[in-house]
């Protein structure tokens, strides 16, 4: 093969100028000065333990939407009591639009609620919006290639609150958080001292404990910019639906790294016949990592070959920059705690989890890592119960 792990690769020096470049970011936001992240309110804290009740929790993905009932004993204790999960489809499109889409969310409670019951909701809405409090959230833009018209700027859960209405039902949506949030409060529940929550799904991002602000935040990391790219990631952004936004997360998350890895074979092989844009998702990224996984594509065996290696450098890319971020959170905090993440590519993606432990121990940080499956909805359910205890 032509190409060559330099393109791929992160040396120590360039690691640690990305932990370095992190750091003043944060520390350029927290100061109120220009950054490429943010620091999005959640107005929450960690979990005290003391949740209890039943909630139901909505949790807006990339990819699907999931509703569920779910029982909270406090002290860690939970119950998925009833839920249901579809896919999002078309009304992510640009082809779709705003009612349709939250009429489609209200239909999901038809077989967790009855038509009466007002149970208090807690909304995981996985996209970054501006907060004046944790009832209300203004979609601030879309990212993940979603194109939905007519969300950008509206208070997402009075749109919710209108389709339930239109369908009847009575549930009170009293809290809306983004997924690391969501993550990262499930995961003070069940593991406290957790010090940060972050999503490596079809997105990525991570949320962390601001003791100075006495909040959990809301990074937007996938907006950092100061990171190196290729050639690849250039054709990426150029060719994608917002260019320049988004360079972290189109270098890490699901959405695109299926994407990275076509363009990049598509060099070696010109005529390897995988032309069409996005056609290369981690399902097949997952088959060219698992040795002895048979190809999902009819491709040569010299193509394979290069299909694995290319696979493997820009997995390695992936996590080693989200486990960089977070050696650079720890640093800033001056300590370290469990990592609570969720998501596609951790969860599934062959050698990926032990890919950010490795990294994390190369920077001195032994820590827990923790698989919060389902952290999305059980954070919101938390949510719903800390905003019920406020309204009281
Ligand atoms: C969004 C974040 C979200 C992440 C993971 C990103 O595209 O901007 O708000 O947390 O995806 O779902």
């Amino acid at each position: 093969m032509k190409q060559d792990l330099q393109l791929w690769q992160l040396l120590p020096p360039a690691q640690e100028e990305i932990i370095a470049a992190f750091q003043e970011d944060l520390a350029a936001k927290l100061a109120g000065s220009a950054s490429s992240l943010s620091l999005l309110p959640s107005f929450l804290l960690p979990a005290t333990g003391q949740e209890e009740g039943d909630f139901v929790a909505l949790d807006f993905g990339g990819t699907n939407a999931r509703m569920a009932r779910i029982r909270l004993g406090g002290q860690g204790r939970h119950k998925v009591l009833k839920q249901v999960s579809k896919p999002l489809g078309v009304h992510l499109t640009a082809e779709g639009h705003a009612e349709g889409l939250f009429d489609f969310l209200a239909s999901l409670a038809a077989d967790i609620v009855e038509p009466e019951e007002r149970l208090p909701l807690g909304h995981t809405f996985s996209f970054p919006c501006e907060q004046a409090n944790l009832q209300q959230a203004q979609l601030l833009r879309w990212s993940k290639e979603i194109a939905t018209p007519g969300v950008i700027g509206q208070d997402v859960n009075q749109l919710l609150r209108e389709a339930f209405a239109r369908a009847g039902l009575q549930i009170q949506p009293v809290a809306i958080i983004n997924d690391t949030i969501a993550t990262l409060l499930a995961g003070t529940y069940l593991l406290p001292g957790t010090q940060i929550g972050s999503i490596l799904g079809t997105g990525h991002n991570t949320a962390y404990f601001e003791p100075s602000r006495n909040m959990l935040l809301n990074l937007e990391s996938g907006a950092f910019r100061a990171i190196p790219g290729n050639e690849f990631d250039a054709a990426l952004d150029a060719a994608s639906l917002h260019p320049g936004e988004q360079p972290l997360e189109k270098r890490v998350s699901g959405r695109y790294l299926g994407e990275l890895v076509r363009l990049a074979l598509l060099k070696e092989h010109p005529h390897c016949g995988l032309k069409q844009p996005y056609c290369v998702t981690p399902f097949h990224l997952a088959a060219w990592l698992h040795p002895g996984e048979r190809c999902p594509f009819p491709l040569p065996p010299d193509v394979v070959g290069t299909a694995r290696q290319l696979a493997q450098w820009a997995t390695w890319r992936s996590a080693r920059l989200a486990a960089l971020t977070y050696v650079a959170l720890f640093r800033h905090l001056g300590s370290s705690g469990p990592i609570a993440i969720d998501g596609s590519l951790y969860e599934h993606l062959p050698g990926y989890a032990s890919m950010v432990r490795v990294t994390l121990e190369e920077h001195g940080y032994r820590i827990p890592v923790r698989l919060l499956k389902g952290g999305s909805a059980l954070g919101a359910a938390l949510a719903a119960c800390a905003a019920s205890k406020n309204l009281l």
